[in-house]
């Protein structure tokens, strides 16, 4: 009675073409009602001493039907991965489609490097509000309202007021404000450079955008002289670019520092020979700095009789350019991947 079920399920079994005749065979055979499991239960009517031979049997028929089972579960999985592969045309021998992983934006990997440097110089980094007042963006930098300078930067106003004393808000037109807050929370003596957004109210073009980003720099210490600060930017700048870089200083005007200064490099490429991209003059203009002036240091609560020391600011965004050869300023906002997958 075992061997024909044994052997009627393994022919049944052999005819099966898919997963779900499988399973019911194995419902009817090996299931809680099954054909083997309900002669199993025959087992108390079997007559003491046949007992052990019954069960013995019934157990081992189980086993080969449960093996025979399994065997065929595998062999129609097989199938029908096979079968899928085949009309899916997958071709395990072909290349894989590489994930795509962004990078480092050009603008925070040069921000990076300045960091570095100034840091290994002893600078420490500094960080201010983009939302400024009118006071530490213009009147504590010793530009009083109705000055002309504030004409140099146009700004964006909010329709708001920070408080009386420090008057309206505004986008920050600079990171100088920066020296302000900095001053009033740590005293001198100072070494700290800023990097950080800034905003002006201006039409657009290829040179020129309503956000950008520059890097501000302070040194405040007792007997400060601009022979410091043309020796840590000509420094600077050579560990920047990698390779020896003049610095040269123009006297210019900017109300919170006197003197005032232009400072300008010479030129990467032609090394000072004069070509295309120095307009032959041999030199890159590069920033603004000079000594603080004294209001401004009044204004961050330090004493202009004990201390001296410069500043500098420069554009981060025209470094960049001027790096990696950007033509349009624009593009450097533009999250457009084919221009930020070019770095
Ligand atoms: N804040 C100036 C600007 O945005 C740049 C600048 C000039 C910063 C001279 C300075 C400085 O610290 O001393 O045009």
């Amino acid at each position: 009675m075992l061997d024909k079920l044994i052997k009627k399920t393994l022919g049944e079994l052999a005819k099966i073409n898919s997963l779900e005749e499988l399973q019911d065979l194995e419902v009817k055979i090996l299931g809680r009602k099954g054909a083997l499991t309900n002669h199993l239960r025959g087992i108390k009517d079997v007559p003491g001493e046949e007992k052990k031979a019954y069960g013995e049997n019934a157990n081992k028929a189980k086993k080969t039907l449960e093996e025979a089972f399994d065997q065929k579960k595998s062999e129609l999985k097989e199938a029908a991965l096979n079968s899928q592969l085949t009309t899916e045309n997958f071709d395990l021998s072909e290349p894989g489609i590489k994930p795509e992983i962004g990078h480092i934006h050009p603008l925070s990997k040069v921000q990076w490097e300045v960091e570095n440097i100034f840091s290994q110089m002893g600078f420490s980094i500094m960080d201010g509000p983009e939302v400024e007042s009118e006071y530490y963006n213009f009147e504590g930098l010793n530009i009083p309202k109705h000055h002309p300078a504030r004409d140099m930067q146009d700004t964006f106003f909010l329709d708001k007021e920070a408080d009386k004393k420090h008057g309206r808000l505004v986008l920050r037109t600079h990171t100088s404000p920066v020296q302000i807050r900095t001053m009033e929370k740590y005293g001198a003596p100072l070494r700290i450079i800023i990097p950080g957004r800034v905003f002006r109210y201006e039409a657009t073009d290829a040179s020129h955008d309503t956000t950008f980003d520059q890097v501000e720099g302070m040194l405040i210490d007792k007997d400060i002289s601009l022979s410091h600060l043309k020796g840590i930017l000509q420094e600077f700048l050579t560990r920047l670019f990698q390779k020896e870089v003049k610095v040269r200083l123009r006297p210019g005007y900017f109300p919170f520092v006197e003197p005032g200064l232009e400072v300008d490099f010479s030129c990467l490429l032609c090394g000072g020979e004069g070509c295309r991209v120095c307009k032959n003059t041999g030199w890159l203009e590069f920033m603004g700095a000079g000594m603080i002036h004294k209001n401004v240091l009044k204004a961050g609560g330090v004493d202009p009789k004990k201390y001296q020391g410069w500043a500098f600011g420069f554009g981060l965004t025209r470094l960049v350019m001027m790096r990696y050869g950007i033509d349009d300023i624009r593009l450097l906002k533009s999250a457009d991947p084919r221009f930020l997958t070019q770095f």
